[in-house]
């Protein structure tokens, strides 16, 4: 893997001034919440830094690169070519940053989209992109912003359930990891205090 300060160079020449604070702010939020999760703290800060590398890409360029690095694009996907920012982003840092550790490859590939089971280091990464201090306001925020640091599982579920309502009142499809991301969610916390309710 190429060394921390390289790839920061690097993010800083890709991306656009406000979108490098963004990655600034992910990576400040992911360490903090690397820290409350026990999650190793380097892995939190390079895929927060690289999460969105090929934002700054047009669609047809996305489009492009996706092919490229033979990535299957489904049909939601050519409505939305930006979801593609978060697998091409994964594959551009696998081979531009030599980065071949997998969990920090899988939060950024599924950073956008979500999936079902995700690690702690994935959910992480999830969730420090919606909450970190540079974000516009939405409602809810502050109260995901609370939970992330309470029941992260509950905090993604909060952020789910406002991006697929965004989602729906403008008629947008929704990809389908989104809803598999929002189930297992759901099943996880759901089995947790079940666990919880035995144990007393
Ligand atoms: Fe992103
Ligand atoms: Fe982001």
């Amino acid at each position: 893997m190429k060394e921390y300060d390289y790839i920061k160079r690097e993010i800083k020449n890709l991306l656009d001034a406000d979108r490098y604070i963004h990655s600034l702010g992910v990576e400040k939020e992911a360490v903090k919440l690397g820290e409350r999760y026990g999650v190793d703290i380097e892995k939190c800060k390079t895929a927060a830094l690289i999460h969105d590398c090929q934002k700054n890409l047009k669609d047809k360029d996305l489009i492009e690169k996706a092919l490229f690095y033979r990535i299957n694009i489904d049909k939601i996907q050519i409505k939305s070519p930006q979801l593609l920012h978060g697998p091409v982003g994964a594959l551009y840092s696998k081979e531009k940053f030599e980065i071949d550790d997998e969990d920090i490859l899988n939060a950024v590939y599924y950073h956008t989209t979500g999936r079902d089971n995700m690690s702690m280091l994935e959910k992480i990464i999830y969730i420090a992109d919606i909450i970190e201090e540079n974000r516009n306001y939405f409602k809810g925020l502050d109260e995901i912003r609370n939970q992330a640091y309470i029941d992260i599982n509950k905090a993604l579920i909060m952020s789910a359930d406002s991006t697929i309502t965004y989602i729906l009142q403008r008629k947008n499809l929704i990809h389908p990891l989104t809803i598999e991301f929002r189930n297992s969610l759901i099943l996880e916390v759901e089995s947790y205090e079940k666990k919880e309710k035995k144990s007393f």
